[in-house]
């Protein structure tokens, strides 16, 4: 398993770095490439890792002797618990970082508490931090306070606006931004529902009529999913309708909530659930069953993430679909990214990495990475 998912990781990454347009293929495409390439790549990888602590050695700085600062915006968040469990594997496991240099907190969803942490890792002398902000929008006060510290910030998971990434561009500020383009995961998201006979419209009434629950707006994530979700299936060809939207903030009681009051109120009316990611679909899926609901029968439901317990779900025909958010390509980069700053190697400035549509079709494969 261990394998296959370095295998995964490699050809993801090579989809990195502004070309989401050649790696856009399929999902089958994407997955049937992935897992034809797996003895390749998982030799490449070892090799890639090798090199990153070759090359790190050659400019002097033992991995083992470099310092790193992490703050997660909330350890309670489903999808960033598996991003921060691989990205601590990867940098002590894959390029021999010692534990004891690995600062990681819980920013406890308070941009107050994640300032403090900032400021003790600047105290504690580490040599470059990963950041997954609480507010994306303090990324230029955070970026400044690290810029004067002398000490290069790799921005994970919640994007800075574009002045901000350009800003770094033109004063060569060591800062840079690893996530995966929303945009891509909503699109995604509106042709699992287009692709289905009815294209959505469950109870055949001519329209599509939707809850969308999202995440908290200030995220991209949020807004693109939300905008790009319904964008997809409207080109597809179908005629929509809004009945709710409404923040539930990432959280899966806060979905179960949404789902629910929405279906008390608007019945069956409701063809689709989308949702913005994996965790609060997870609650319109108890929502569903307490109002004796059927998925893909009279209602269908899409997510973000491929959690392990959705991806099950899918596989059982309990779930439409969702999009994996590659947290082992993202984390990995993310770690190999802030020992070229280490290293003094320039970087992009903004990189990327390819979600998957996920479906019954390759759901198993998705599993086995996830899992
Ligand atoms: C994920 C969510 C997660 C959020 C945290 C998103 O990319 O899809 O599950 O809660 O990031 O910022």
């Amino acid at each position: 398993m261990r394998l296959f998912k370095k295998a995964t990781a490699v050809a993801l990454a090579s989809c990195m770095a502004f070309s989401l347009t050649a790696c856009g293929g399929g999902a089958e495409e994407t997955t049937a490439a992935a897992t034809e390439a797996a003895t390749e790549a998982t030799e490449a990888a070892s090799e890639a890792s090798e090199a990153v602590t070759e090359a790190a050695e050659a400019t002097g700085k033992d991995p083992s002797e470099i310092k790193v600062g992490i703050s997660i915006y909330q350890y309670a968040d489903n999808f960033m618990t598996l991003y921060r469990n691989e990205l601590q594997d990867y940098l002590v496991n894959e390029l021999g970082l010692s534990e004891s240099n690995i600062m990681m907190q819980d920013g406890k969803n308070d941009q107050a508490e994640q300032m403090n942490q900032i400021r003790n890792f600047i105290t504690a002398g580490v040599d470059v931090m990963i950041l997954n902000l609480v507010q994306a929008s303090s990324a230029p006060d955070v970026t400044n306070l690290c810029h004067e510290a002398g000490i290069p910030v790799v921005y994970i998971n919640r994007e800075p606006d574009a002045e901000e990434e350009q800003r770094w561009v033109d004063e060569g500020i060591k800062a840079t931004y690893v996530g995966a383009d929303a945009r891509q995961s909503g699109t995604y998201q509106g042709e699992i529902i287009a692709a289905q006979e009815n294209m959505g419209d469950a109870n055949g009434d001519g329209v599509v009529k939707y809850v969308m629950i999202q995440g908290d707006p200030e995220n991209v994530d949020a807004q693109y999913r939300t905008e790009n979700s319904v964008k997809a299936l409207q080109d597809a060809g179908a005629q929509v309708e809004q009945l709710v939207i409404q923040r539930g903030d990432w959280d899966q009681t806060k979905g179960q909530e949404i789902a629910a009051n929405a279906l008390t109120q608007f019945g069956a009316d409701v063809d689709v659930i989308f949702s913005n990611n994996d965790a609060m679909a997870l609650g319109a899926i108890q929502a569903i069953d307490a109002a004796g609901r059927t998925v893909n029968e009279d209602i269908y439901v899409v997510g973000v993430d491929a959690l392990a317990e959705v991806v099950e779900l899918i596989q059982n025909n309990k779930f439409t679909g969702t999009v994996f958010n590659d947290f082992i390509g993202q984390s990995h980069s993310a770690a190999d990214l802030a020992l070229s700053f280490v290293n003094g190697e320039e970087v992009n400035y903004v990189n990327m990495v390819d979600y998957v549509k996920v479906t019954t079709e390759n759901a198993a494969e998705i599993l086995e990475m996830v899992k």
